[in-house]
């Protein structure tokens, strides 16, 4: 087998990124009765070890991995870029080979994604992509298995991407060809995401399109999407939230869309900037959901690269 790693949605099939998120269903149904019922998940993952390499904060990502590994039987070692000796210029090359004689697996978040493509070319074990400039592959799967837990299946629907066409935008373009959906993005002039990934989508099975009117993208949506108008390494703090004030995601903004419509963010938010207090803790927002799946995520992406799904 050749060693599976999940840099990005618009690098594996269709079929695969499918089993993965039935994979995470599952894993949802066994933990159902949690915190007070059993954890069913077996132990799959026993004796197997997960580095996770932070260049950059986190909170939901760190603490579902490692959860996920927990729950799974396995174990993690968390490594802050700043103290190891790649923070010191050792190469990326030589500390792929290094953790490959020691982990079964490697999960990263970078700031530059042509760091972690050299990892996974250097390495003899799975590495996974925990969010990079270029893109975010283990937060979309969140999300489109929680837009399918609220409102079914995801193909065919239109989902609404208002704001920068950031790194999270990127993924959502990706997931628009593999899942089958609209994607309909909403970005101002000089934030919008690279035109070449919106012709890939189109490409291979997407439905993409790019405006820089927010009603447009939210006309008849079955979701729409927020995120942080700021993003972690981003330095023109004033210009971005000049630009992007037009792009907040409202109540008024809300009822363009369908009236079933479900509000997604993969946090963490900044309420009264990209979306309001009503809508983000309002009856429409699934965002805790969101929160929830990426530990059920994970351990499905887990249990693919370590070989244990087909
Ligand atoms: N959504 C997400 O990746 O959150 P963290 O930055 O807290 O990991
Ligand atoms: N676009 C945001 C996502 C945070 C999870 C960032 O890169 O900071």
């Amino acid at each position: 087998m050749t060693t599976r790693h999940f840099l990005d949605l618009d690098a594996l099939p269709a079929a695969t990124l499918r089993r993965i998120l039935e994979t995470a269903f599952d894993m949802k149904r066994r933990r159902a009765g949690w915190p007070k019922g059993k954890i069913d998940s077996g132990a799959p993952l026993a004796d197997y070890t997960l580095a996770m390499i932070f260049e950059k904060s986190s909170t939901r990502t760190r603490v579902s991995f490692e959860m996920a590994m927990r729950q799974l039987g396995g174990s993690t070692v968390v490594m802050q870029g700043q103290d190891t000796q790649l923070g010191r210029g050792e190469s990326v090359a030589d500390t792929a080979r290094v953790l490959s004689r020691y982990v079964d697996a490697i999960m990263i978040r970078a700031n530059r994604h042509d760091m972690v493509q050299e990892l996974a070319h250097e390495s003899e074990v799975p590495v996974i992509n925990a969010l990079t400039n270029r893109s975010h592959p283990c937060q979309v799967m969140a999300d489109v298995m929680t837009f399918e837990e609220a409102r079914g299946p995801i193909a065919g629907k239109r989902i609404s991407w208002i704001g920068d066409g950031n790194n999270m935008a990127v993924t959502w373009i990706h997931a628009a060809a593999r899942f089958s959906c609209e994607l309909r993005l909403a970005c101002p002039a000089g934030y919008r995401p690279p035109q070449g990934e919106i012709e890939w989508a189109n490409a291979n099975g997407g439905k993409v399109t790019l405006s820089d009117d927010p009603a447009y993208a939210a006309d008849g949506s079955d979701c729409l999407i927020a995120d942080t108008w700021v993003s972690m390494g981003d330095t023109d703090v004033e210009e971005r939230l000049a630009a992007l004030k037009p792009y907040q995601i409202n109540a008024a903004l809300m009822k363009k869309a369908k009236p079933d419509a479900v509000f997604m963010h993969c946090l963490p938010a900044y309420r009264g900037k990209e979306v309001t207090a009503e809508v983000l803790d309002g009856p429409r927002s699934v965002v805790w959901d969101e929160a929830e799946n990426r530990l059920h995520v994970q351990k499905a992406i887990l249990m693919w690269c370590l070989g244990k799904l087909d």
